[in-house]
């Protein structure tokens, strides 16, 4: 157990560490820098229909849904197709309008979730074109689909996702940078940009683990804490999602994750100076906004712990605790927002004595409804 473990204390803690590799094989052979070239097989096959999709709708469940918000934000602005996220539950019991110019998207890790399987298999039936992104080579989900991308993460054993969550968003980054490019929506420069700033990604991963002692000592304060609010805005929001979910699953903490905006609708009236607030506030087209939301949260004693990127001078005389993080490009954020968010998980998890690896009432893979 100590072998396969590597010498760390839970596999959910090796994973996270894995992350600059795992990230790096996802991208293995699909992005040539020195060529210039996107290499997606999947997205060859299915060339002509992405180019031609009205729509493409995405179906998940847990963080791979996380993975797929970020793909929305990822495809709608890299891709100009309207993209739309769907809970696979929900999706496929609700009689859904499927066309045969829709392309339906199913992420999963395992590539057995019960649910996504099935709404794969009615947008099927109805004749839409159906693409799998899955991490578990020769799974029903890939088995299911004529065509794909595997995320390449390598085994995750952790019941609470992390690297198949990144591995999930490079290779969805890569897909949406193909189809904008092929679609002619996406720029030489703006491509070679971006493929240059997603090759350093694992660079940067490896640089924001390095946050890791400074986020246990951040836990030992909000170990004991009943509640957590998670907030961000764009390509930030699906992070806040995630960060909460990872903190619900394995510390059993009630959190919930909010764009920062749409707190003003209802979560204000939770804050007061005992409510920790995380806020991703990453130097991006939203970052003013987000200044906004963290004064907010300020004035009604709210204690914030902040995301920022580094070298900010603004944030810092506002939160309680802030972590830095590297400088991305706004489109490619969340692979780097999110790692202080899963330390920040385990380490309040195992303060607390959870079981991190085998959470209560949590499968891995949840093969029925
Ligand atoms: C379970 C796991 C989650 C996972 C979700 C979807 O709830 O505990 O970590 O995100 O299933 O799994 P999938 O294998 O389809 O990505």
């Amino acid at each position: 157990d100590s072998i396969e473990k590597g010498g760390y204390e839970h596999f959910m803690l090796k994973e996270i560490f894995e992350q600059p590799r795992s990230i790096l094989d996802s991208m293995r052979g699909r992005l040539e820098l020195e060529s210039g070239h996107l290499n997606m097989a999947g997205f060859r096959a299915y060339e002509q229909k992405f180019v031609n999709a009205h729509r493409i709708i995405i179906v998940a469940c847990g963080t791979s849904w996380h993975a797929g918000l970020v793909a929305e934000y990822l495809i709608e602005d890299l891709a100009r197709i309207p993209v739309e996220v769907e809970y696979a539950s929900e999706f496929r019991y609700r009689n859904p309008v499927i066309s045969e110019r829709d392309i339906v998207i199913a992420i999963s890790q395992s590539g057995e979730t019960a649910d996504t399987l099935a709404a794969l298999e009615l947008a099927k039936s109805k004749g839409a074109t159906i693409f799998g992104i899955c991490n578990v080579v020769g799974s029903s989900i890939a088995r299911a689909t004529d065509a794909g991308a595997y995320t390449h993460a390598g085994p995750e054993i952790g019941v609470a996702s992390t690297k198949a969550f990144t591995a999930q968003v490079t290779v969805l980054a890569l897909l949406a940078m193909c189809i904008g490019q092929r679609r002619g929506t996406l720029s030489d420069t703006k491509l070679r940009e971006l493929m240059v700033e997603l090759h350093s990604i694992p660079t940067k991963v490896e640089k924001a683990l390095k946050l890791d002692a400074e986020i246990q000592r951040i836990s030992e304060t909000f170990k004991d804490v009943p509640n957590f609010l998670y907030l961000g805005r764009g390509y930030n929001f699906p992070v806040a999602l995630e960060g909460a979910l990872k903190l619900k699953e394995i510390s059993y903490i009630h959190a919930e994750g909010y764009p920062a905006a749409e707190m003003k609708h209802g979560p204000i009236a939770l804050i007061d100076e005992n409510m920790p607030v995380v806020v991703i506030a990453t130097r991006d087209s939203s970052y003013e906004k987000v200044v906004s939301n963290i004064q907010e949260v300020k004035a009604r004693k709210g204690r914030i712990i902040a995301v920022v990127t580094e070298g900010d001078t603004t944030i810092p005389a506002m939160a309680e605790f802030v972590v830095e993080v590297p400088y991305t490009s706004e489109v490619l954020v969340p692979l780097v927002s999110v790692i202080p968010l899963q330390l920040l998980s385990y380490h309040i998890a195992v303060m607390r004595g959870c079981n991190v690896d085998q959470p209560r009432n949590l499968a891995k893979s949840v093969t029925v409804e």
